[in-house]
């Protein structure tokens, strides 16, 4: 028997209709996603571009309740802090490659009264995390390259997610990238509990249905595997 651990379900509104960002938010919150995750993109530290801190607080305007993640895919992420602190983003998860002083960064997100997450890119190595996990509310493994939405899942990434359930049974570990009905069995089993999902959540007729199922698939987890 495993641990439980809550499976929380954060639709990424990357590929839905942003000209109708507050309505597909709201759509998505109302069919039962736990919270919303943003990808905040600079057209440095990946190749795209999508909004900042200025949308963020107009999208906080209109929908006052719902946790908003925001996933920093910028090269400086101590610069956005206080902008996204103010703007009523609840959890600031940043990149720690880009990053000479992780630590001191954690400090400020908290001191600005956001959780924190880190997040790692594929070919980053799950250990760097070790020194960090006291200081963190959360880790994201990508499961494909950051920078655009409707890629393939990169399976192998899990091994990072078994290394982290295994020796961190109650840890907050988020999976951002090909996450759909194809994949979640094996995310889930591996011990992930944030699932992010976006074509599969916003190209579905039924988004409530996909992460009804999405957030079924983690519950009913009865083992994890291990690499
Ligand atoms: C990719 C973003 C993801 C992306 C997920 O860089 O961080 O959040 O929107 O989209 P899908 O689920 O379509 O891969
Ligand atoms: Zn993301």
């Amino acid at each position: 028997m495993v641990q439980k651990i809550t499976a929380k379900i954060g639709p990424s509104i990357l590929n839905a209709d942003l000209s109708q960002l507050h309505v597909e938010s709201q759509r998505l919150l109302d069919s039962g996603a736990d919270y919303l995750h943003l990808d905040v993109m600079d057209g440095h530290f990946v190749p795209n571009l999508t909004f900042g801190h200025p949308l963020v607080k107009c999208l906080r305007n209109k929908i006052k309740n719902a946790f908003f993640e925001t996933h920093m895919m910028v090269s400086k992420p101590e610069q956005w802090i206080e902008a996204m602190a103010n703007a009523g983003v609840n959890q600031y998860t940043y990149h720690v490659e880009p990053v000479e002083d992780v630590p001191l960064i954690c400090r400020k997100v908290r001191e600005a009264g956001m959780k924190v997450g880190i997040a790692l890119k594929p070919g980053t190595p799950v250990d760097v995390v070790v020194n960090y996990i006291d200081q963190v509310d959360m880790i994201l493994i990508m499961t494909v390259e950051p920078g655009f939405g409707g890629q393939e899942f990169m399976k192998p990434m899990l091994e990072k997610v078994a290394w982290l359930r295994k020796n961190y049974p109650t840890l907050d570990i988020e999976v951002d990238g090909g996450v759909g009905l194809n994949t979640i069995q094996f995310c889930a089993e591996a011990g992930a509990n944030m699932i992010v999902s976006g074509t599969a959540v916003t190209g579905s007729s039924e988004p409530g249905r996909v992460m009804r199922s999405l957030k079924d698939a983690v519950t009913q987890v009865e083992e994890f595997f291990c690499f």
